[in-house]
């Protein structure tokens, strides 16, 4: 049999609940599926949902993560800016600034093979003026693709336009491309025409009766009133857990499977104070 390579990609982890579904679930659907590297977005996974703080990247590492990602919640904390410049397995999207701490790409080592990780947010309907994520993208493979023929990119955006012209202008040229930050697990994992498998977002890790992770009256009280609310991670709700798992032929670089992980845990509302 065809050698192969497997990746799990977990979405936004967000507070307590993120970080307990995390430690919880990955060591066993990384056993279960025989994943050879976890990938996972951090941008919430501060006890706020905030950012996050060493003691998250600590966390998330200890319980299996090899690079995290994130997206425009990165700069809450700045006790982890100076990781963002020394480390390499703690990304922020490629196309802030060069200016900002950190990168948006590593390598890591997968077995006998170097694969590339990309983080790169879109521009619809986010607040940040960025370079453009598909020209930034596309000069950055020009380096990648003399190291490595593995490419991997976690595209976060909140318009699902955005990301599917993303998808397909990078069909081909990468081995996968995921969304993230919009928190709700889509249904249309698929490898598309020219070989790179796709998913509009991996969904979240947190409360599952929530809005997007946070405590659902005072989201509601902003919508009613549009007057400012300070938002809480919501805990008392059965958690979730979601993302994809690939599968991809080390021979041809091309992925043979994208399936979805979606792990709704009853045991813990309560569990936390
Ligand atoms: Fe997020
Ligand atoms: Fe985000």
């Amino acid at each position: 049999m065809a050698e192969v390579l497997r990746l799990m990609f977990i979405g936004d982890v967000m507070g307590q609940p993120g970080q307990m579904m995390f430690a919880k679930w990955v060591p066993r659907l990384k056993e279960k599926h025989k994943i050879d590297a976890i990938i996972v977005n951090g941008e919430n996974a501060a006890k706020n949902g905030k950012g996050l703080k060493l003691k998250d990247i600590e966390f998330l590492k200890q319980n299996g993560a090899d690079v995290i990602t994130s997206g425009n919640h990165i700069w809450y904390n700045n006790e982890i800016y100076s990781y963002l410049n020394e480390k390499t397995d703690l990304l922020r999207p490629e196309n802030y600034p060069s200016d900002c701490p950190g990168k948006g790409y590593t390598l890591i080592q997968v077995k006998n093979y170097e694969v590339a990780i990309v983080n790169i947010q879109g521009r619809s309907f986010l607040r940040d003026q960025l370079s453009c994520p598909f020209k930034t993208t596309q000069s950055l493979l020009t380096f990648l693709e003399t190291r490595t023929k593995f490419v991997f990119v976690d595209f976060h955006a909140e318009a699902t336009a955005e990301k599917q012209a993303f998808a397909f202008f990078m069909d081909g040229k990468v081995t996968g491309v995921f969304g993230t930050h919009t928190h709700v697990q889509t249904a249309d994992e698929r490898i598309l025409p020219n070989g790179t498998c796709y998913i509009t977002d991996l969904g979240f890790c947190g409360a599952l009766n929530s809005i997007i992770g946070m405590e659902k009256d005072s989201v509601i009280q902003k919508f009613l009133t549009q007057m400012p609310f300070r938002f809480k991670v919501e805990k008392n709700s059965p958690f979730i857990l979601s993302g994809i798992w690939v599968e991809v032929c080390v021979s041809t670089a091309k992925p043979l499977k994208i399936v979805r992980i979606n792990v709704i845990d009853e045991e813990f509302p309560g569990a936390i104070g």
